[in-house]
């Protein structure tokens, strides 16, 4: 099964609470698979199905860039760790003049590819990882990304002194930086108790600001 034909056979088209304009293939809480456990699914081949999800980082940014497209309109946009795309998605119909999508997981690539032509955006998607990369792009944007400490760490090392600027949004995660952040907007955000310990969880966006390398 392709992974194509696994998302189209196990999510459904849905819009975010808070972006209703969107849809996105999510799962839904009545698909069993959904609440396998990361060894059941690993057994099957597929990772965990974090593309599945409009987490709630996501959903505050997309808000955001929609509106402010003043953000991101005719400018080049990266999406890191996209998911479902949602933000990247947000990031085009808000005027930008292009949108990478960078996510690791062949799946999500894959969602953000069905999900953009649900929405009729036109979005690139790259599996490489791109933290680190010399910056090509004229925004970053980062739904929901400081949940793990390397990845939260690699993201601030490589984002915090670049001259370009990146919007975070994120709600309170544990490695989310406590300091060299602007909050901009704060949302309250609809999540699913399958995925949160909660069903609203208040989030923010945020603009990180430069710092000096390795400070
Ligand atoms: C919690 S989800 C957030 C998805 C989306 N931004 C949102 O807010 O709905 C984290 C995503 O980051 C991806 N990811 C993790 N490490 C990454 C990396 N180094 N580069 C790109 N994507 C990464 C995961 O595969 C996953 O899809």
């Amino acid at each position: 099964m392709t992974p194509e034909d696994f998302i189209k056979a196990n999510a459904a088209l849905m819009s975010p609470p808070l972006v209703p304009e969107i849809k996105l293939h999510l799962a839904t809480e009545v698909v069993p698979l959904w609440r396998a456990t990361e060894e059941e699914l690993a057994e099957i081949g597929v990772p965990p199905p974090y593309w599945a999800f409009a987490w709630a980082g996501g959903q505050a940014l997309a808000r955001y860039v929609l509106d402010h497209p003043e953000l991101v309109t005719g400018k080049r946009v990266l999406d890191i760790g996209s998911g479902s795309g949602l933000v990247g998605l947000a990031a085009s119909r808000a005027g930008a003049a292009s949108v990478l999508a960078a996510d690791i997981d062949a799946f999500a690539c894959a969602a953000i590819t069905l999900n953009a032509a649900a929405n009729a955006c036109t979005i690139a998607t790259t599996q490489d990882d791109l933290i680190g990369a010399p910056p090509a792009w004229d925004v970053i944007l980062v739904g929901d990304l400081f949940y793990e400490r390397p990845l939260a760490e690699r993201l601030l090392e490589w984002l915090g002194p670049l001259d370009v600027p990146a919007l975070l949004g994120d709600p309170g995660r544990t490695y989310f930086p406590k300091t060299n952040v602007e909050k901009l907007a704060s949302y309250s955000v609809q999540t699913t108790r399958d995925l949160e310990d909660r069903e609203i969880r208040e989030t923010g966006v945020y603009q990180l600001q430069r710092s000096k390398p390795g400070g």
